[in-house]
C-alpha cells in the first residue's frame, strides 16, 4: 500500500493494488508525492499509532496521547497491512475519536498500522502478531 499527495491541490490518494503501487501517480500535471511514514516534525506521541491485541481484534489508538479530532487537524484514516497482503482501512471524521479496531479473522504475523494526519501527514508502527 502507498499514500500519495499532491501538493498543489492537497488531495491524498491511496494505492492498494500492488501493481498500481509501482505506477507514477500524475496529479495537477505533476506526479504526486509519495508519503513516508513519520516524515513530518510533529509531536510523535500524538501520531504514531498505539497497537495492542485483544482476542481476534486488532486495537489502534492514534496516538499514547489522543490526536486532536477538529474540523482544521484531525485523522482522517487508520489502515492495517496485514502480512498476507490483505488491508483493512477506517476512515474517521472529526466527530470520531482517534481510534479504530479490526477483526484479525484468523491473521498472524507483522502487521502495519498506518494513520493519516491532514497537517502532519502518515505515520506508522509495526507489531509482530502471535
Ligand atoms: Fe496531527
Amino acid at each position: 500500500m502507498n499514500i500519495y499527495k499532491c501538493d498543489v491541490c492537497k488531495t491524498v490518494y491511496e494505492v492498494i493494488d500492488p501493481v498500481d503501487a509501482q505506477r507514477e501517480i500524475v496529479c495537477c500535471g505533476k506526479p504526486a508525492r509519495l508519503l513516508k511514514a513519520g516524515e513530518t516534525d510533529a509531536a510523535n506521541e500524538k501520531h504514531v499509532p498505539v497497537v495492542s491485541v485483544e482476542g481476534d481484534k486488532l486495537i489502534i489508538n492514534v496516538g499514547s496521547v489522543d490526536h486532536p479530532m477538529t474540523p482544521e487537524h484531525w485523522i482522517t484514516s487508520i489502515w492495517a497491512e496485514f502480512a498476507d497482503g490483505s488491508i483493512e482501512r477506517s476512515g474517521l471524521t472529526p466527530n470520531n475519536k482517534p481510534h479504530t479496531e479490526f477483526d484479525l479473522k484468523g491473521r498472524t504475523g507483522e502487521v502495519t498500522v498506518y494513520e493519516y494526519c491532514n497537517l502532519h501527514g502518515l505515520w506508522k508502527t509495526t507489531i509482530t502478531i502471535e
